[in-house]
Parts: C-alpha cells; structure tokens; sequence
C-alpha cells in the first residue's frame, strides 16, 4: 500500500527559501536596479541624446563596448543589449531588467557569441538589423533588409518589433523565441521552444518543447544518438492525456494571468494566478517545461507550473546505458558492468568495461543481473505478454542484440527485450525489474545472478545499510556487487524523501510560519495537494451548499482561496482506513483525462477524510435526462462517447487498473458545452483481487446498473462497468430510467430494461424497418441521426448481454461510436 504513496511530487524540493538571505539579496538587488536605473536615464535622456531608451532609429546601432547601450522597455520590465557570459562571449538578448541573475528571455545569437570589442548591433539604412562581430562579419540579421522599417522598438511585454513608418510590424522577436515564452507571446506551429545546454552554456541545447505533427504539443528529447518524445506520457495517446489531435490550428498562448491554453486542449495555470506579475515559460536544460513568477523584491523566480513531476523521466538525461536515480535528488549512475564514458559530460552515458559475447553461441558465458524497478524506456526489439521470467530470459539469450530485458509481473508476466539502453530510470513506482546481460566474468553480487534457476534474493540488512550511507550514487563504479541494494535503496529514498516532503508540508501548515514562507508554499501547492480541514471548512462556508450526496459521501460546493470553485466530497468516518486513503487519494490524484472528474486534492485529519475535486457546472447527467427538460441528440451521443472514452481510459490505460463499479447517470457530470464528466471514481479502487469483496459489492453499484454476475458472486472485472455503462447508453437513446423495476401483470418483476431488450428484439427480428424511430425518446421529435441512434442500441444491447464474455470492450466502444461520429 505504502508503494502507491510515492507518487506525489519530487520536485516539490525545488524552492528552498531563506528569509534573511532573500531580504538582503533582495535589499542589494533593488538598490543596484535603482542605481543602474538612474545611470541609464542620464545617459538615455531625450534632452541629451534625442534618443529615448525603448527604442532605436533606422541608422543608429549599439556597441558592444558601451554598458549604457541597451533598450529599455518603457516599464523598465525588460532590457535589451549585449548579454556578456564568460570571459569574452557576447549575446545580443533580452532579459528581465529587475531579476538578480538578469535572467535571458530571448537571444539572437546564442550559438555563435560575438567578441567583447568592436562587436555591435547596427539599424543599417537599408532597414536591416545587423549583429556584426568585431571583424565586421555578420553574425545574425532580420529579414528586413530593403524594407522601410523605421524603428526598433522593446515593448512592455518583451517584444522587440521592428516597425515601418505606418506603425505596421515588420519583424519581432516573439517570432523566434529561444527557450522561453512569455505571456501574449503566440506559440505555433512554426516555433518551437528549445532548451540551452547548461547552467552557463546557452547554446541550443536537447530538450524542446514543440507543436508535433499530429497537432499535440510535446516535449522532446533529441541528441546526438537518439531522438524521444517524453511528454505527454507515452504510454498513452493524444486523447488519453486529455489532449487532442484534431485541431490542425496549432497555437497556444500564456496569458497575463499565468493561464496558459493550446489547441491541443493543453491548459494549465500559475498556481499564483493574477494579474501583474512577471511571468515565463522555459524549457530548462534538465528536459523539464517550467512556468516561473518573479519576485520584484528579491528578484528570484519562484516555480509556478511544471511539465514533468518526476524528473527522471525525462529522456536522455544520463545519455546510453546511464540511469536516473533519486538520491534523493535526481542523478545520473551507470549499471554494473559499465562505466561512465565521459567524466565530465553525463549526456555522453555510460560505456560498458567488457566486450560483447553472443550469447546464441556461448549461452554459458552470460549471465543476468536483476536490478529492481529499473527500466529503460523503448528500443524494445520484442514484448511478449503472459510468459514466464525463464521464457523471457530465454528470449533474450537467443537475441545477440539482446543488452537486457525488462520483466514486469502486474497482471500476466510482461516481457519486453532490449536492443539499446536508452532512457533508464529508477521509480519505487515501476513494477519490475531490469535483467541486465553481462559476460559471466563480470563481477556482481551472486544473490541477483540469473543462471538458469531463480534464485531468491538473499538480501541482507546491514549490507544494505552499508550501500546506504557509505556510497553515493555517482561514485559507485567498480562496487557492482551492490548495485541490488543501491537500486532498491534508491526506490525507497524516493519514497522516504516523498513522505518527508509531505510531512513538511503538514507541518507547515499546522503551524504558524510567516505568511510569506506560507505563501510559498502554497505557490508550490498547484494540482494535486493536501488541503487542510481548516482551508476546506471556509471554502464550503463551513459546509453550507450541499450539492448532492451519494453513498460514498455528502458534497459541497466550496471557493478556494485563488477563487477556484470546487467540489468537496466528504466521506464517511470509517470509510477507508488512513493507510487506504492515503494510497487510494495519490492513486487517483495521478488520473487526469478529459472525461474524468479531476480530483485536485484531499484532506486527512483526525478523522476527517474529505476530497476536493474540480467543480462541474452542468451537474449530472439524470437531472438532465430524466426531467422536464430535453437535451438534444448531438449532446446525448457526445456524452456517450466521452463517456465511453473515460471508462476506456479507466479500464485500458490507467496507470493502475481501475473498475468504477457504480456507472450511473448520477455519476456522468456536465460540463457548459455537455461534456460528460465521470466522477466517483476510483473509489473503489478495485482491482481484480479487492472487487470479489462482498462487503464492496454491498457499497458500491446501483440496482438496476447492476451486472447480473455480481448477485451470483462471480469475480468481478471490467465487464462490470461495461454493462452499466449499456444501461447508461439505452437511457441516452430512450430518455427514460430503463434501471427501474416495473411490476408486470401478477407478481411477476422485471426492469424496464428487460422488457425494453424484449420489445426492441422482437422489433429488429420482425423486420420492421421504423423500429428505430419507435426506440427512440419520442421526446426528441424524431430529431436524431439514424446511424447513430442504431449503432448506439446495439451497443447498448451488446453490453448488457448476460454473459460477459460477449459484452465489448469499453475500447472498442469507443472505436465504434467514433466510427459515426459527426465529422
Ligand atoms: C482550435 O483551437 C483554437 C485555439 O484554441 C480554437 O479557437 C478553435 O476554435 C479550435 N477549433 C476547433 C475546430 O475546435
Ligand atoms: C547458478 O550459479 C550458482 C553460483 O554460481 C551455482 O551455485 C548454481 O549451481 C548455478 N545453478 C545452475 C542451475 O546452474
């Protein structure tokens, strides 16, 4: 159970803050901004120089050598002039002028720096914008050259424009970012952000964020060996990361209130979200997307928003063969066997210290040593599902290609074989092992050699507290023989790191801190988060608008404090035992789909247990369906696809295999433009093994949505969900609760559904060519599309079949509606 608590976020760790030294930084930081300020205002003054320090006329140029030339925006937000890194490397950029480290927004040249002297930026007479270096070459220029482009001017929001005598843009940088957006800068399909190579390195670095072709913006990594997309999460597509493919316009853009949004359906806010604050997006040189807020008084950036939680999976960190490690702060190792290749550069990776045997010929000279919850992501040369750990390795020896293989034992034994080592990682989270191919002389620890037999891991304490506290990872080369409790020992740092941070937070919040250290925390505090009972009491106005109750609880409607609305469920006391909760509340806080409620956080306190979900303004889907008001056609197949899509992702792509067991319309919510919402799940987190409870049973489902193998004690899979969600689909088409019992002539009982299957059968079967016009819910007045309507029932009818062998999959649901959906 504790596994599962791991996953909330490293990188919380990020922002450390320390209130004296921010107070004298920021002291020294504002002063020397006034000074250097007023500096410029001499030097730029129109009455001294007929030169206004925002922009530059057709014919005037800036020098390298003159500290003084520099463009300020009329706000003083941004500077633009030559940015000096190192000894005598020059970038003619923009930065922001009140940030301590003059943090770079935007760089003309940043792979080819010009020299300290001579080097300067001309306005030709032509209208071109010219970097020349200091032997008059051309290092970089706009296209504007034989245009009427009069004057360059930085604007208030970081732009740098070049304008033609009718005020009309004829060139700016927003154009041609480098690796940061800022807010009102337009992202599209023709620019891409990409990140420097390091700390003081600011050429063009590995990492970008990009539109792709399929219309879905991502992050990539692309290097000198490989090339891998790495966010959104792989394993699933477009749609089950919330995102689409459909939209071909390709633009996005952060607003002034850190509110960003795509065409993609990407949209994320600064946790800090309002108005006025300095704000950019940067692809930072360790592969992750970060939105920053600045600090005017201290001139530090705080963290607002970031792409990637866990930063070891980002691809291509540690370079071939390398692995990610939490240490519990990220860092590059390599396997046993290998040694890093480049001391210096860990973007070159590991190397291995022997040479290659083909173990098709010579079997007896390799051997597989285990390292747990590793893995290394892609260059699979074959995946095999439901065979056993010797079958795997057996395939891997018969593979001369074959560097390892990765071996997974949730459900059916997942076997994947390894060509390249690409990508590696270690998270408590993955639930398998790595079997590494070495040359049997290759020194290891023997409890973890695979030679033919499983051997058990005889794991022994105090060596591993040895591996503990007396290697750091990076320096583990030639001390193979605990690589087996290195690997593990990273798995549980991460999690006791994980806890820790949690428990920070807990504390932080229980007891009285300064308000700005507060601040800063909640800042941190985006997505999914701990709330307090307090925090929760006065959002809900101490639980005053109840909005509907169900079995698993009562919930309110509540505003929290950044004027989000939200949705607080509470539980039961005795509902889930702390343990559960805390594994149960992670679990589903980490699933994020369109068509799911998404849950922002929870709250556990003495015996508290309260969720905070997003809030869903059309309410649910039977206070539509089943009442005095009609909802159209288009709607009604919208929510049974989006439907659909949400169940599919439950059952297909989680992370963790997730049976609702409960699909009812009380449970499908609308949002403005009808798209249904499924919330209540995950409650029951049930996975195979907990859904044969019958004490779950009794809790979870609703007479009527039933499946019929739960009265009967049968297992539960799945298919539970399917036949729910057929009911749900037959009341979409019919308007009417088809869950409910009607009495027949006598004593005789049967549900609406029963006898709506039997009627519309006998239809079909009769030949009767309007039989779909009769099904339909007369109150939509015959407006419906057909094709729909019937693919629809006979969803409908399949899912609710008794055997459940022969209802779909929510999958092929999907793919079937989508087959008729309006184009
Ligand atoms: C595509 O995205 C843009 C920008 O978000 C939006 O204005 C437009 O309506 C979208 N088009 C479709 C067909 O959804
Ligand atoms: C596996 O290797 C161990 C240690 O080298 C050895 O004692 C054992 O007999 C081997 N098992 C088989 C089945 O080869």
């Amino acid at each position: 159970m504790n596994n599962s608590i791991i996953s909330c976020n490293t990188t919380f760790v990020v922002l450390k803050l320390n209130p004296t030294d921010m107070i004298s930084r920021a002291l020294t930081s504002s002063s020397t901004t006034l000074c250097l300020v007023f500096l410029i205002y001499l030097c730029f003054s129109p009455s001294s120089s007929g030169n206004p320090n925002n922009f530059l006329k057709r014919g005037s140029y800036l020098s390298v050598e003159d500290d003084s030339d520099l463009l300020i925006s009329s706000d003083n937000t941004f500077t633009c002039g030559f940015y000096g890194v190192g000894k005598n490397a020059y970038y003619f950029s923009i930065w922001f002028t009140s940030s301590k480290e003059k943090t770079v927004a935007w760089m003309a040249n940043r792979d080819k720096p010009v020299n300290g002297k001579g080097s300067k930026v001309s306005f030709l007479r032509d209208g071109a914008f010219v970097l020349t270096n200091v032997d008059g070459s051309i290092t970089w220029e706009t296209n504007t050259r034989t245009t009427d482009a009069q004057t360059a001017e930085l604007l208030d929001n970081g732009n740098l424009v070049l304008k033609d005598s009718s005020l009309k843009v004829l060139w700016q940088s927003f154009d041609f970012p480098s690796d940061t957006l800022l807010p009102h800068q337009h992202f599209t399909k023709s620019n891409k952000l990409t990140s420097r190579l390091g700390g003081g390195n600011y050429g063009t670095g590995y990492f970008s964020f990009f539109f792709d072709t399929d219309n879905v913006l991502r992050l990539i990594y692309d290097g000198p060996d490989i090339s891998n997309v790495y966010w959104p999460n792989v394993d699933f597509d477009a749609f089950g990361n919330g995102r689409t493919n459909f939209n071909s316009t390709r633009i996005a853009m952060l607003n002034g209130t850190g509110w960003f949004s795509s065409s993609d359906r990407l949209s994320f806010r600064a946790s800090d979200s309002s108005f006025g604050i300095k704000r950019r997006l940067t692809m930072d040189y360790d592969g992750n997307l970060r939105l920053y807020s600045l600090n005017m008084v201290s001139g530090l950036w705080t963290i607002t928003w970031e792409a990637v939680m866990q930063l070891c999976s980002v691809h291509g960190l540690c370079g071939r063969n390398g692995i990610c490690v939490y240490t519990p702060k990220p860092k590059c190792s390599c396997p046993p066997g290998y040694e890093m290749a480049d001391p210096s550069n860990w973007n070159k990776g590991c190397r291995p210290m022997f040479s290659r045997i083909c173990s098709l010929q010579y079997p007896q000279q390799v051997k597989f040593v285990k390292l747990p919850h590793v893995d290394f992501y892609g260059f699979d040369s074959s995946f095999s599902i439901g065979i056993s750990l010797e079958s795997c390795k057996k395939k891997c020896l018969e593979d001369c290609r074959c560097k390892a293989f990765s071996y997974r034992l949730t459900g059916e034994g997942r076997c994947f074989t390894k060509v390249e080592l690409f990508n590696g990682y270690t998270s408590p989270n993955f639930p398998g092992d790595l079997y590494l191919k070495l040359p049997m002389h290759i020194q290891t620890s023997e409890a973890i050699i695979l030679n033919g037999s499983n051997h058990t891991c005889k794991s022994n304490e105090s060596t591993m507290l040895i591996g503990l506290s007396s290697s750091s990872m990076s320096e583990t080369r030639g001390k193979s023989a605990r690589w087996v409790y290195l690997y593990s020992f990273a798995a549980v740092v991460g999690a006791i790191e994980m806890l820790f941070i949690g428990l920070c937070w807990w504390f932080l919040f229980r007891h009285g801190i300064p308000s700005t250290m507060e601040e800063g925390y909640r800042l941190l505090s985006h997505q999914f988060r701990k709330f307090s009972y307090m925090e929760l009491k006065k959002a809900t106005k101490n639980f005053e608008e109840e909005m509907g109750s169900g079995a698993s609880g009562i919930v309110f409607k509540g505003v929290l404090v950044d004027d989000r609305v939200v949705a607080v469920k509470k539980l039961g006391d005795s509902y889930l035992t702390e343990e559960v909760f805390w594994a149960e509340a992670n679990i589903i806080g980490k699933i994020n789909h369109m068509n799911l409620v998404r849950m922002l956080g929870f709250c556990l306190e003495h015996k508290h247990r309260l969720l905070v979900y997003e809030y869903v303004q059309n309410r649910s889907l039977d206070k539509h369906l089943f009442s005095g008001n009609v909802i159209g056609w288009k709607e009604r197949f919208k929510i049974a696809l989006g439907t659909a899509k949400g169940l599919a992702y439950l059952h297909h792509e989680c992370l963790e295999w997730v049976i609702h067991c409960d699909v009812k319309p009380e449970n499908i919510l609308l949002d403005g433009d009808f798209e249904p919402k499924i919330s209540d799940f995950g409650l029951a987190k049930l996975s195979q093994r907990d859904c044969n409870n019958n004490e779950m049973s009794r809790i979870r489902g609703t007479k009527g949505y039933i499946a019929p193998e739960w009265a009967l004690n049968l297992p539960v899979t799945a298919k539970v969900d399917v036949y729910s969600y057929g009911v749900v689909i037959l009341e979409l088409v019919k308007g009417i609760r088809l869950s409910h019992w009607v009495v027949q002539d006598g004593d005789e009982q049967e549900t609406e559904l029963t006898r709506f299957i039997k009627v519309v059968r006998g239809k079909m079967q009769g030949g009767e060519v309007a039989w779909v016009n009769d099904t339909v819910d007369t109150r939509l007045n015959g407006e419906f599309n057909l094709i729909q309507a019937e693919k629809m029932i006979e969803i409908g009818i399949c899912c609710v079949d008794e055997n459940r062998n022969k209802r779909p999959t929510m999958d092929s649901i999907v793919q079937a509606l989508l087959q008729c959906e309006d184009s």
